[in-house]
């Protein structure tokens, strides 16, 4: 039997919920297809401070290397504790860190809004075409994120400044174009890649990159969009969107608006990948929303995305396709049967029914097979 071993990193707010029905889920897969996960649990963001003082403890960071994939929630809680210094805080010590010591540099974020819930995306019908299915592919470990100089100083009496600085090599952009353009293959071929050339240089250079390594890729379609153009066409035509290639801090911010487009950030996975080594990419697979602390504890968040994780982890890091294809029909199969978690529930659609967290997890599970 094939057994693979899972760090499951649940976090804060409601990631030990969802996170209790992806491991649910993926014990339903390894009855249905003979694999085995040595799934471990540690703590981490305030979860981490809470067990260890620190938002990375030491063990959870060994675990991680000694695992073949990271099953993450989701980390931070802006109320708690606000003297705790920032670089010490779950965003930056947990979150960033890991992005940065594994060198996962290619975020995927797969919005796509299934047919049953046209009524959960806020754009008119007429908007959503035959179907909004967008890949949003997010450079993760350069840009403003990580640029130095990073600081904030006084200049004279009574002013500061703060400083983040936007730096890109090109071997950078090189590397997650490769990632959008091998994407886009698998999917309609169109790279829109996002840049913000009219004002910025890193804007010129990723330009100049990312249409020398299209060159590549001749069946691959490619076009430019400045970032502020892209958030304008997201809402207004997202259908004309397959793979959107954005640096670090545009990814952010369009991956948002693009899964709202696509009912709930409470449905949207996200896989973090790094370099390819033998048959190996080493992954990080998380939910892309957050802690949502207004919910947690309750039974009311949407484990979807973090399931979706899992099967990304299975396609990404293990070669699993099968069992996710399988996780991706149960959660269709859950939604046509009409379940909702709140942020996906309308009154307004006749044979929808209210679940919550478990509800929904143990439907998936249910459903697999
Ligand atoms: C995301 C999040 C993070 C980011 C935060 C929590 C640091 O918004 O993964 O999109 O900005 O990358
Ligand atoms: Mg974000």
């Amino acid at each position: 039997m094939k057994t693979y071993r899972i760090a499951a990193l649940a976090g804060d707010g409601i990631g030990p919920e969802v996170m209790r029905e992806a491991i649910l889920v993926l014990r339903a897969v390894e009855k249905t297809f003979g694999l085995g996960f040595a799934i471990t649990e540690a703590p981490v963001g305030w979860a981490g401070i809470d067990a260890a003082g620190k938002a990375l403890p030491d063990d959870t960071l060994s675990l991680c290397k000694n695992s073949d994939a990271i099953l993450f929630g989701s980390v931070g809680l802006p109320d708690r504790d606000p003297t705790l210094p920032k670089e010490e805080r779950p965003e930056r010590a947990a979150l960033l860190r890991i992005r940065k010591e594994f060198g996962l540099f290619a975020n995927l974020r797969p919005v796509q809004l299934p047919k049953a819930l046209a009524h959960a995306c806020p754009l008119r019908p007429e908007r959503q075409g035959d179907g909004i299915n967008v890949l949003v592919v997010r450079e993760l470990t350069g840009g403003m994120y990580f640029g130095q100089p990073k600081k904030t100083e006084t200049v004279s009496e009574g002013v500061r400044r703060a400083i983040d600085t936007m730096v890109y090599t090109t071997p950078e952009i090189e590397r997650i174009a490769h990632v959008a353009f091998k994407a886009a293959r698998l999917r309609r071929k169109k790279v829109t890649s996002i840049d913000k050339a009219n004002v910025l240089e890193n804007g010129i250079l990723w330009r100049e990159v990312v249409a020398r390594v299209g060159k590549g890729y001749p069946d691959v379609s490619l076009e430019h969009m400045f970032v502020d153009n892209g958030a304008m066409q997201l809402v207004l035509k997202p259908t004309q969107f397959d793979v959107m290639l954005c640096e670090n801090m545009f990814g952010d911010i369009l991956s948002d608006e693009a899964a709202a487009l696509a009912g709930s950030l409470g449905m949207l996975p996200s896989a973090s990948l790094g370099a390819t080594s033998g048959e190996r990419t080493f992954g990080f697979y998380e939910p892309a929303g957050g802690t949502a602390p207004d919910i947690a504890g309750k039974n009311l968040a949407n484990p979807i995305a973090q399931i979706l994780s899992s099967a990304l982890m299975l396609r990404y890091s293990f070669g699993e396709t099968d069992a996710a294809a399988a996780i991706e029909k149960a959660v269709g199969v859950a939604i046509r049967s009409g379940l909702r978690t709140g942020d996906i529930y309308s009154s307004s659609e006749p044979q929808a029914r209210r679940a919550g967290t478990r509800e929904m997890g143990a439907a998936i599970a249910a459903a697999i097979g």
